[in-house]
């Protein structure tokens, strides 16, 4: 069985405030660690950019789920690679918000414009939440 990285980035819908956002964090702690599945959610109220690793099969049945979520939509898929090695895996879902993380990060993604992580590239993508959870001032971190 391959291990897969898949980022994707969305849009939060009027339907994801505190709790729902809440419930997600709580699901996908006890849903990933029983699935091996690793990775890092990064939001603010206008997008989500997620990674996620772990065995194909589960990561394909997840983003299945995540796709057909309401809580976002325009779900767009940023990279889906086979891998040797997981970037996130201390955590069953790594999360920041955007006002955690570092101005000087974004500037680093973005040269001076607005942060739009639907202009990411694949690379870019993987890079940006790579350098929020192993670096991140603020970030909160759940265990696995
Ligand atoms: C932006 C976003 C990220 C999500 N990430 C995960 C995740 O990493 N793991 C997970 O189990 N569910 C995640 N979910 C929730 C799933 O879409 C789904 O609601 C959840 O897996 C529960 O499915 P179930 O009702 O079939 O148990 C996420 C939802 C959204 C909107």
């Amino acid at each position: 069985m391959h291990l897969v990285r898949l980022i994707y980035v969305s849009t939060m819908t009027e339907a994801c405030d505190t709790s729902a956002l809440q419930r997600i964090l709580d699901v996908s702690h006890i849903k990933n660690s029983a699935r091996k599945i690793t990775g890092m959610l990064c939001y603010d109220p206008s997008f989500f950019l997620q990674c996620l690793e772990g065995p194909q099969e589960a990561v394909n049945e997840l983003y299945g789920d995540i796709i057909k979520d309401v809580r976002h939509k325009h779900v767009t898929l940023l990279e889906y690679v086979t891998v040797d090695e997981r970037e996130f895996g201390a955590w069953s879902m790594a999360f920041a918000h955007s006002s955690n993380i570092d101005k000087h990060t974004f500037e680093k993604y973005t040269r001076g414009a607005r942060f739009d992580p639907f202009a990411l590239n694949s690379e870019q993508a993987k890079d940006f939440l790579v350098e929020v959870a192993h670096h991140g001032s603020r970030l909160m971190t759940r265990q696995r």
